[in-house]
């Protein structure tokens, strides 16, 4: 039986075993899927030894994605650009490959949800610039995105993610800076409005962005999944707008470590979101 695990500290509100125990049953795969909480600083040693534990791989949550990019042997070009590491498998040889499959799963999603996102070539906004924020950098530069308009409350922050992505991209200035104060002023160039931030979650404050000048062909996306619906969403989806919610990205990057430890590429379903939104509600 192949087993596969979670590694976070803490690792308890975890939404993915839900997510892969569903596919192994739905496939009628004899296999596992088990949460292990990890303390910072031992997430390079559990990982060294995950064969020993019983593993063929693992899905690496915080604060462990940077130890988790450091303790691998070999990692891809997503995750080494991104700087980090969610996903981690055992090759036949033994070696131990990482990868970071957030890019891949905001694209897939935003793809699914609102294909239209690109079609005019128009700004996007990313909002942020966190660790999150890396990954939905690196898959827009990686879809064509035209030109990104980034602002974070931290200038700095952003200047940072701006010299390290910015050169990656074909187009010169491709990502442009905007001052946190004017971020409201740079809504009506954009075909999609992204929050990367943590603001609008369960806890914490909504993002205060005005969306008086959203364009009637803009798409507002947020990777903050509790609640599904944030206040940011809610504001666009009042005037009409297509929204695309944070939970879509948690299930697609699911989806190629999945198929790496147990060898089905697996599918998200109406059922296994209808199962992971009802186990939000009880959080
Ligand atoms: P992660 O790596 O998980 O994304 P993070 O690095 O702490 O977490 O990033 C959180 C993001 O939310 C940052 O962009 C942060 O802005 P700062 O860089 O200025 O801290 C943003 N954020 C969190 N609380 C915020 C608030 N009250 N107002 C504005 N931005 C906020």
């Amino acid at each position: 039986m192949k087993r596969a695990c979670v590694i976070g500290w803490p690792v308890e509100h975890s939404r993915s075993p839900l997510i892969h125990r569903y596919w192994l049953k739905h496939y009628g795969i004899d296999g596992a899927y088990e949460k292990e909480a990890v303390p910072p600083g031992e997430a390079e040693a559990f990982l060294r030894s995950l064969a020993e534990r019983g593993y063929v791989g693992a899905n690496v949550t915080l604060p462990h994605k940077l130890a988790a990019l450091k303790a691998a042997d070999a990692a891809d070009e997503a995750a080494y650009a991104i700087g980090a590491a969610n996903t981690l498998w055992l090759d036949a040889a033994g070696k131990l490959n990482a990868t970071n499959t957030d890019a891949h799963g905001f694209m897939t999603n935003l793809n699914e949800q609102a294909p239209q996102w690109n079609k005019e070539r128009r700004s996007v906004l990313v909002i942020g610039a966190g660790g999150a924020t890396r990954a939905i950098l690196y898959g827009l530069l990686q879809s064509g995105a035209a030109k990104i308009l980034l602002t974070n409350r931290t200038r700095s922050k952003a200047e940072t993610l701006a010299s390290y992505f910015g050169p990656m991209s074909k187009t010169a200035d491709w990502i442009e800076l905007i001052d946190w104060k004017k971020r409201d002023a740079a809504v009506a160039e954009c075909g999609l409005i992204v929050n990367t931030t943590s603001l609008g979650m369960i806890g914490e404050p909504p993002l205060d962005l005005d969306l008086a000048a959203l364009r009637d062909d803009a798409v507002v996306a947020d990777i903050v999944y509790t609640p599904l619906m944030t206040p940011l969403l809610a504001a666009a989806r009042n005037r009409g707008r297509t929204t695309v919610d944070g939970l879509g990205m948690l299930l697609h990057q699911a989806v190629p470590g999945f198929e790496l430890w147990f060898g089905v590429r697996p599918e998200v379903t109406k059922e296994l979101r209808a199962q992971v939104t009802a186990s939000l509600g009880a959080a």
